[in-house]
């Protein structure tokens, strides 16, 4: 299995399954000296972690992280950043009945058709319990970002058919954003749209059904140039970081999907000085152009689809047998994935631009000794 690791300078690899003894990450290309406790990266693993709320999975783990590696007496040593996070509450009987009947909208079928042999109890490799890892490397990219005044939120505008009011959320400091989130169960910054998710998401459980979501993204502090202009675009590599966590369906950047049905004249951000600053009058380009940073807030949205498992019978297949069957999935799991996206794709923005910004270093001392 390929394609564990992420980066190129600040570097991930996660490991682990959902019902092996334990998920963790190594990180590599840690600079040395940044101050990072188990707290620090304890508060992120707690937001993302099961059973908080009724609208997250019942399955509980205390998802206690426990540092092996790579910081000594509170700092960042340099050496690679190894983090264990034990699973504790696996109920595997609970898959037998997937051992040859792939859930529909899982990564099941695909996993059998790739490797010829599937651990079956929660999905391995593909389970959002592999999201834990990438979430405790979040926290130290999080640290990190910190020390250069970057900080990154996401936030829930929509579950099902309720959305936030986009005016609310525009006149929302990214402070208040930040502070909102952790008033409700569904990480909405709208408060009153917070309410009618919550019951939307809630519904779906009742029902035993699921709904889908959408999660924005802001990054605030980026410094203009970051990101490379052909490949490695940053917008391209956020939006790899984002898909590549499971069940993001959909990556918009800036006014995404909306920009086709605009005219250049109105979609264009034009430039002005403000304070001093080259700024730009909008943000339709979601700070980036050219695949390099503007500047200006970097802003993403990503569509969560509703989490496959559902326990309503599905129509599926047995493997095994060749024959057609119905499954019901008896498991513990979440209604809705997008609140616990919120945590998990802060971390994956927090990586890719840690990862730029050190990439970037590199040009700017050569930048500062040609002066
Ligand atoms: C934080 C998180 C929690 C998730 N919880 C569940 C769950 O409880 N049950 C489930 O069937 N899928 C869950 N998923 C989604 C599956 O992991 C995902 O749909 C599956 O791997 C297939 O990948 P794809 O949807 O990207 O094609 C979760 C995903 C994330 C990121």
């Amino acid at each position: 299995m390929a394609g564990n690791t992420l980066g190129e300078v600040f570097r991930i690899t996660t490991w682990g399954e959902s019902h092996g003894p334990a998920v963790g990450v190594v990180i590599d290309g840690a600079v040395s000296g940044i101050a990072v406790t188990a707290e620090d990266i304890q508060k992120e693993l707690d937001r993302r972690k099961p059973g908080q709320s009724n609208v997250t999975t019942p399955r509980k783990e205390s998802d206690t992280v426990e540092i092996l590696s790579g910081i000594f007496e509170g700092r960042t040593t340099g050496a690679p950043i190894s983090l264990m996070i034990r699973n504790a509450d696996q109920n595997s009987s609970s898959y037998d009945n997937l051992r040859d009947t792939p859930r529909p909208g899982h990564a099941d079928f695909g996993y059998a058709e790739k490797y010829g042999i599937r651990d079956h109890r929660g999905g391995g490799r593909s389970s959002g319990r592999e999201t834990a890892g990438r979430v405790a490397a979040g926290a130290v990219a999080k640290k990190i970002l910190s020390e250069f005044g970057i900080d990154i939120v996401c936030h829930t505008t929509r579950i099902g058919g309720v959305c936030a009011d986009p005016e609310i959320l525009n006149n929302l400091p990214f402070e208040a954003v930040k502070e909102n989130i952790e008033k409700n169960s569904v990480r909405c910054a709208d408060l009153a749209a917070a309410v009618l998710m919550e019951a939307e998401a809630a519904a779906a459980r009742d029902k035993g059904d699921s709904v889908g979501g959408v999660v924005e993204g802001m990054i605030r502090g980026v410094p203009a140039g970051l990101g490379e202009p052909v490949f490695d675009k940053l917008d391209a590599d956020l939006a790899k970081a984002i898909m590549s966590v499971g069940a993001v369906k959909g990556f918009e950047i800036g006014g995404g999907f909306e920009a086709a049905a605009c005219f250049g004249s109105e979609f264009n951000d034009a430039f002005e000085i403000r304070d001093g600053k080259i700024k730009t009058v909008t943000n339709n380009a979601g700070g980036i152009l050219g695949g390099i940073s503007t500047g200006e807030m970097i802003r993403f949205r990503a569509a969560i689809k509703p989490t496959p498992s559902v326990s309503a019978p599905q129509k599926t297949v047995n493997t095994a047998e060749k024959t057609e069957t119905e499954i019901v999935i008896t498991g513990r799991h979440d209604p809705v994935i997008a609140p616990r996206f919120v945590p998990v794709g802060e971390a994956m923005a927090a990586i890719v631009i840690l990862d730029h910004l050190m990439r970037n270093e590199a040009l700017r001392l050569l930048k500062n000794k040609q002066k």
